[in-house]
């Protein structure tokens, strides 16, 4: 059965605050994990679901993540004559990997602003929605099944993940009603970065969305929220509110997510993904196990 959708929008205009001065001149997206930018995670993860049609919608220091999906012909060159083939695949890998477009965000107002601005080129058809914050490990499929919930109830589906109940305040927070699917659930609240002990639940969305084209006059009409910031949690909730637009559904994933969002989750990551690669993987372990005792007190 051909896939009813066939475009997935990154958003990456974000200011990154929180990782300054890095994300000076750096969209945060491009923030290596282990010596991949973040967002190369992400695009690969739409490739494998089968959507190469990226569309990122960027802020200011673009130019970095423009260069890294086009050709860098200089470095080719010399590689080429130093006959590095290895080195020369890397550099060609980001650029063959995927059918990339982009669109501005002018002003950073919010992701459900960024999200609207990716109408123009998505039209009237369902679309995927992928945040650099989170890497989803290739061997547990995360987008195929919001794929698949959207098809079978021709509705929004966002991932969901239980957190600790000290990380809710960080983000989307979901009331949600059982299905006939274990790992499906109907959202009939939706709260953004609650505080105070204030969440409904510790079911907490992660950066994967397979939306309806009805949210884009939804967002449009969708007010400053949290942080005077358009949030694209407000227009879901607005959806999950109107029976007509077909309600909306999370997908409780169970598997290993990378978060990349804050400092120390990013660190954490790097080591995550980096224990598993062949190359450095046993030198790093080795060096934990040995670094760890020198901190016991
Ligand atoms: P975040 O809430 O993590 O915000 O955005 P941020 O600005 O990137 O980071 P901090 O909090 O200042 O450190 C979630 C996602 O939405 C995108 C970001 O790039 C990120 O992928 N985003 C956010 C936009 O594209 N535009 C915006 O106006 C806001």
């Amino acid at each position: 059965m051909p896939r009813s959708v066939s475009k997935v929008v990154i958003p990456a205009a974000g200011l990154g605050t929180r990782f300054l001065p890095a994300t000076k001149a750096l969209p945060k997206e491009m923030l290596p994990v282990v010596d991949k930018p973040a967002i190369q995670y992400v695009v690969e993860e739409a490739v494998r679901a089968g959507i190469p049609d990226v569309l990122f919608v960027t802020g200011r220091n673009k130019n970095a993540l423009e260069n890294h999906f086009d050709r860098a012909t200089e470095l080719e060159a010399i590689l080429t004559r130093k006959g590095d083939e290895q080195r020369l695949s890397k550099v060609a890998e980001s650029t063959e990997l995927a059918n990339v477009h982009y669109v501005r965000q002018g002003d950073p107002r919010g992701l459900g602003h960024a999200v609207l601005r990716s109408r123009a080129h998505v039209g009237a058809n369902s679309f995927a929605v992928l945040l650099g914050d989170d890497i989803i490990d290739e061997r547990d499929p995360l987008l195929e099944r919001l794929l698949q919930v959207h098809d079978e109830r021709d509705a929004c589906v966002v991932a969901l993940m239980e957190v600790d109940p000290s990380q809710t305040h960080m983000y989307g927070i979901a009331t949600v009603e059982k299905t006939e699917q274990p790992d499906v659930v109907r959202i009939t609240g939706l709260v953004e970065k609650p505080q105070g002990g204030r969440a409904p639940s510790n079911l907490a969305i992660v950066g994967r969305y397979v939306l309806k084209p009805e949210i884009y006059p939804v967002l449009e009409r969708t007010k400053p929220g949290r942080g005077g910031e358009i949030q694209l949690t407000d227009a879901l909730l607005a959806m999950a509110s109107d029976a007509t637009t077909g309600g909306v559904f999370g997908v409780i994933f169970r598997g290993r997510r990378y978060d990349t969002g804050d400092r120390l989750d990013y660190i954490k990551a790097n080591v995550q993904l980096a224990v598993e690669r062949e190359d450095i993987g046993p030198g790093l372990r080795s060096w934990i196990k040995e670094f760890a005792a020198t901190l016991e007190d």
